[in-house]
């Protein structure tokens, strides 16, 4: 009998964001709590609204608390290039069946762990670090009952996707050094692992032919990420799946390969070499992965 996973989702739909979505809200082995939202791939009452409508598209009404609309330091920069003005690449998700739980992610987070025993809940942070980072700050005393954290984001012997850096993390460095320097049961899922989890036509052909909504949606907001053209002029015949990596990570830790790494977040959000020993992702078995991812999105 396998334990049910407790988690809070910390998320920026975002087209991957809501693959990853709707694969946590459907597994049997994963019970969401809630989802709690930043400004990231596109502004707050958009990645809100996601939330909500990918919810209702899973058939699973769960709580969304908006967090923060900007980062610790500095101005938003959003991806519209890569999501779409609508943040889902025009796919499309049903209206929300209902509002925003709450405009207040930090407090809801510091309640839920608060309130839960210690070390039951995993926070899944698919998103710029803001909210966590924020949750630090107002209750020290929370973030450590986490059972652990689990954040797709930094860029080790990979070339970043913005600026020097990766997104989740350069968006907002300031965030992502205070929680990555913490010594926090942490694991960190970068652009080295993520980018070897790689969706083609084959893939899409088997989610389309589970002829369940969430595998036939998240074929469809694949196919969008093609649709930009800078992928188009590469010539790119896959594209990486960078946030299923995390629900899949905490189900499947087989799957990937962990290393230690001792770095730090530089000024730009970018990993270099540093004091600070966290647990990254490597390596991962793509095939395996995304026979999981499959299976799940049909569950
Ligand atoms: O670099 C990839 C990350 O940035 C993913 O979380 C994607 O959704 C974007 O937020
Ligand atoms: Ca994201």
């Amino acid at each position: 009998m396998t334990s049910k996973t407790t988690a809070i989702i910390d998320t920026d739909p975002g087209i991957d964001d809501a693959i990853a979505i709707l694969y946590a809200l459907r597994h049997p082995d994963l019970d969401i709590a809630a989802m709690t939202t930043v400004a990231g791939n596109i502004g707050l009452k958009v990645t809100t609204t996601n939330a909500l409508r990918i919810a209702t598209l899973a058939g699973v009404p769960t709580p969304v608390h908006s967090g923060a609309a900007a980062p610790l330091g500095r101005d938003p920069r959003p991806e519209i290039g890569i999501h779409g003005n609508d943040g889902l690449g025009g796919v499309t998700f049903p209206d929300p069946a209902t509002g925003p739980a709450s405009s207040y992610a930090v407090p809801y987070m510091v309640d839920a762990l608060m309130t839960a025993p210690e070390k039951t809940i995993d926070l899944f942070c698919l998103a710029p670090l803001t909210n966590i980072a924020t949750l630090m700050t107002m209750a020290p005393e929370a973030l450590p009952r986490a059972r652990r954290i689990i954040a797709m984001g930094g860029a080790v012997d990979e070339p970043g996707n913005m600026g020097r850096g990766e997104f989740n993390l350069a968006h907002d460095p300031e965030a992502a050094a205070m929680v990555l320097h913490a010594g926090l049961d942490l694991t960190l899922i970068p652009l080295d692992a993520t980018r070897q989890f790689r969706a083609g036509a084959d893939f899409l052909a088997d989610l389309r032919a589970t002829g369940k909504a969430a595998a036939v949606a998240s074929a469809d907001l694949i196919d969008a990420y093609f649709v930009q053209t800078e992928h188009q002029a590469r010539g790119s015949v896959s594209r990486p799946l960078h946030d299923p990596c995390v629900p899949l990570f905490a189900l499947h830790p087989d799957l990937f390969r962990i290393e230690t790494r001792h770095l730090e977040v530089d000024h730009d959000g970018a990993l270099i070499e540093g004091p600070h020993p966290i647990q990254v992702a490597m390596g991962v078995d793509a095939d395996a992965l995304r026979a999981r991812l499959c299976e799940g999105l049909a569950c």
